[in-house]
């Protein structure tokens, strides 16, 4: 079985990711510091997989605790989740962010190098296209400066493993994933007040906020919202373990690849709302307040780059992801 070490697999992207890497008969070596994250998540991969994963409490950021884990195991390749990933947060703790994302890939890479371990999956993201002007975007659109720092950390991350061709690199730039595994026994764990729309929605839906809040209904678009690419995490986790098969096995590839991982679908706030709705019979609250700042009108992807090259495509729909996010916050509710 092929160890792949998951920095950040105890989260909401890497948890999935790990169901789907076991299931592929892959042994994921999880590394995670917990800093948003709980070890709960273990039990809940475990009760799906059969067993439970490999995993270290670390820190990407510190190279003795990276050491440990390549001297333990015999690690082939890295799936690098790990980072801090709140928009807003990272405008008023740059440093924080820099740190956490850029030191941490820095660690993580030198790691690789002195254990001679070369494959990696980058996790980036649909944030740096920025406000792009034609829709939908693929992976060659030129990257504008970044919106925030967070963005930021994501465009010079690519970077970084572009100029070092000893990576054998496959970037991933996630549009907007959402929902949960099907069982509701892992799903995502906002902390405190989530920022983003699905978790808002079902914690509105569930009584634990008051209402949501529309974050501008003056868009230049059919229903005045804005509009993103929305997809289901375990279609993104699955995109992982094409990712990994094709590194190893692509004749034709070069050190460093990057897909857009989206539906290719534009969803507006209000039609996620209404689905929401109507697909699990439950009112949301909302009220209709002012835009967001830093936020973009439009966002979706143009996938079909992932589909030729990794032979992977979103399968599941916007209903599928609702329904599972709602199953998994009335688990949360229940607990
Ligand atoms: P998450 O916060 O749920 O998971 C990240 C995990 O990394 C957490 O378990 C956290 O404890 C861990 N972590 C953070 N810093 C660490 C460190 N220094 N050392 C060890 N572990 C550390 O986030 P997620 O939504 O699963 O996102 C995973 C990756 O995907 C991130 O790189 C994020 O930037 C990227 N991404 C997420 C989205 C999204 O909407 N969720 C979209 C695009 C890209
Ligand atoms: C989606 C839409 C909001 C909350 C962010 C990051 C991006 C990526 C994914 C990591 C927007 C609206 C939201 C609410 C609302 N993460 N909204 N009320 O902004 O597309 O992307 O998460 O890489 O980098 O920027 O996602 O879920 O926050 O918002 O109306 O309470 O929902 O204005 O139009 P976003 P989101």
């Amino acid at each position: 079985m092929q160890h792949v070490l998951v920095t950040g697999g105890m989260g909401f992207i890497g948890s999935h990711t790990v169901v789907c890497l076991m299931e592929a008969g892959f042994e994921p070596v999880i590394f995670d510091n917990l800093c948003n994250s709980d070890t709960k998540v273990l039990e809940g991969i475990a009760r799906i997989a059969g067993r439970s994963p490999i995993f270290i409490q670390g820190d990407v950021t510190d190279s003795a605790q990276l050491d440990s884990v390549f001297e333990a195991y015999p690690i082939r390749s890295a799936i690098h989740f790990a980072a801090l990933k709140a928009v807003g947060e990272s405008v008023s703790q740059p440093l924080r962010y820099y740190r956490n994302n850029i030191g941490g890939l820095l660690e993580l890479l030198a790691a690789m190098q002195r254990h001679s371990v070369q494959n990696i999956v980058f996790s980036s993201s649909a944030t740096v296209y920025g406000e792009a002007e034609k829709m939908p975007v693929t992976e060659d659109t030129p990257l504008p400066p970044a919106l925030s720092p967070y963005g930021s950390t994501k465009q010079m991350g690519e970077r970084i493993l572009q100029d070092d061709p000893y990576f054998q690199t496959v970037c991933l730039r996630y549009f907007n994933p959402i929902g949960a595994h099907p069982s509701g026994l892992i799903g995502e764990l906002p902390l405190g007040i989530p920022n983003n729309l699905a978790p808002y929605v079902t914690q509105a839906a569930a009584g634990l906020r008051e209402a949501l809040t529309v974050f501008g209904d003056d868009y230049p678009t059919p229903d005045g919202t804005a509009v993103r690419d929305y997809l289901h995490v375990m279609d993104l986790a699955e995109a992982h373990v094409a990712a990994l098969r094709f590194l190893d096995e692509a004749t034709e590839r070069s050190a460093f690849e990057v897909f857009n991982l989206g539906t290719g679908r534009a969803v507006s706030v209000k039609e996620l709302l209404h689905a929401f709705e109507r697909v699990n019979g439950i009112p949301v609250p909302h009220r209709i307040g002012a835009r967001r700042q830093g936020d973009v009108t439009e966002l979706w992807a143009n996938p079909s780059l992932a589909e030729q090259r990794l032979g992977w495509k979103a399968e599941r729909s916007l209903d599928d992801m609702l329904r599972d996010a709602w199953n998994w916050q009335l688990r949360l509710v229940n607990q």
